[in-house]
């Protein structure tokens, strides 16, 4: 099914900001028993970014936020939305896109969280598609930020070698067009069924905070990562296919692909599956991990800064994260 707007939604500026602390493979074998060999050849993770004290998803999401907004010369009086996509909020409340809009100076905003970790930054996206398509808003910033360092179960080596810290922006901007251009669509979806294939069971909803929690480990992060691999390949593939087809278009229009970052072995595999050459594949890993969130508008970024993605070119983001969640967005650069 086609959906028609009054308005066209674009992407005005990309910008990402990543910690400076880089933690290697090598660092990781001196306290755990892993190797930088299995890690390479398991997950194409070769370092990631961790976040220093002081650093938070606010503070790395402002500074993604200001090169964005830089970038496409809008200034901060402009922006009437922030959504902040991000699963290690500053605090329980207020909401981590309250503290950005704060840093920023964005008084003329509102601000607003969404939880659906590594699929938050095309869930956030759907959202600012909806208010830039509707005509509600022009000018939107959607930011993915994360400090899953601080998630970590330092003892886990199925888990801790995976994931890093980082945030990436970009500025929305609505325009009136007679054809289809910028965000083309969004899809999301979920499968609550599957909550407790990657999750951090401490909260404080279900059970208060206790020392007991603590111990337990329950503020950290589990997960089936032999599951959640195959799950990610069969959605991330499904969803993209659904936005092709959405619109009308085919793999043959597909300039470059933006996939979530989290194992190499699946980015591979969903290439392979949609017939798409790894060289038109966004990939950065390598050098910061599964980002959650941020990992795709990180990516983004980097591909517009290197010349991968340019105007006119046919761009797919596809991701699955914990929920779970997944979904695609097809944009028109
Ligand atoms: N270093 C060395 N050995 C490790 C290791 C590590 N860091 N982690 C696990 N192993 C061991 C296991 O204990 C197991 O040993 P065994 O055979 O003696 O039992 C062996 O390596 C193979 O483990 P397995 O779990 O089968 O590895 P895998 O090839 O499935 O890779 C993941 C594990 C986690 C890297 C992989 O499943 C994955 O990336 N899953 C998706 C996770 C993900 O992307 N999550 C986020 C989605 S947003």
């Amino acid at each position: 099914m086609t959906y028609r707007f009054p308005y066209n939604a674009r992407i005005l500026g990309t910008g990402s900001c990543l910690p400076e602390k880089v933690l290697t493979n090598q660092d990781l074998e001196k306290t755990l028993d892993t190797s930088d060999q299995w890690i390479r050849e398991r997950t194409g993770i070769r370092e990631r970014r961790i976040a220093a004290k002081g650093e938070s998803s606010s503070t790395l999401g402002a500074r993604a936020a200001r090169q964005a907004l830089s970038r496409a010369g809008v200034a901060v009086e402009e922006v009437e939305l922030i959504i902040v996509c991000t699963s290690t909020p500053d605090v329980i409340y207020p909401s981590t896109a309250c503290f950005v809009q704060r840093e920023l100076g964005a008084a003329n905003a509102a601000a607003f969280d969404i939880s659906a970790v590594c699929s938050g930054f095309v869930f956030g996206l759907s959202i600012a598609e909806q208010y830039l398509k509707t005509g509600r808003y022009k000018t939107v910033l959607v930011i993915g930020a994360e400090v899953n360092s601080r998630l970590m179960d330092w003892t886990d080596r199925t888990t801790c070698i995976l994931f890093g810290d980082g945030a990436g922006a970009v500025v929305l901007r609505r325009e009136e067009s007679e054809e289809p251009a910028g965000i083309l669509s969004t899809h999301i979806f979920s499968d609550g069924n599957r909550a407790d294939m990657l999750i951090v069971p401490g909260g404080i909803g279900k059970e208060p905070v206790s020392t007991q929690a603590v111990e337990d480990k329950l503020y950290t992060l589990k997960m089936d990562g032999q599951a959640t691999f195959k799950v990610a390949v069969k959605r991330m593939v499904e969803a993209s296919k659904e936005a092709l087809a959405c619109n009308g278009l085919t793999l043959e229009d597909l300039k470059v692909i933006v996939p979530h970052q989290a194992n190499m072995r699946i980015i591979e595999a969903v290439a392979d599956k949609l017939k798409v050459d790894i060289s038109r594949t966004m990939v950065n890993l390598d050098r910061y991990g599964n980002t959650g969130g941020a990992s795709i508008p990180i990516a983004l970024n980097e591909a517009v800064e290197n010349g991968m993605i340019n105007p006119g070119d046919l761009v797919l983001l596809t991701v699955l994260g914990a929920g779970l969640t997944w979904g695609a967005g097809l944009i028109r650069w």
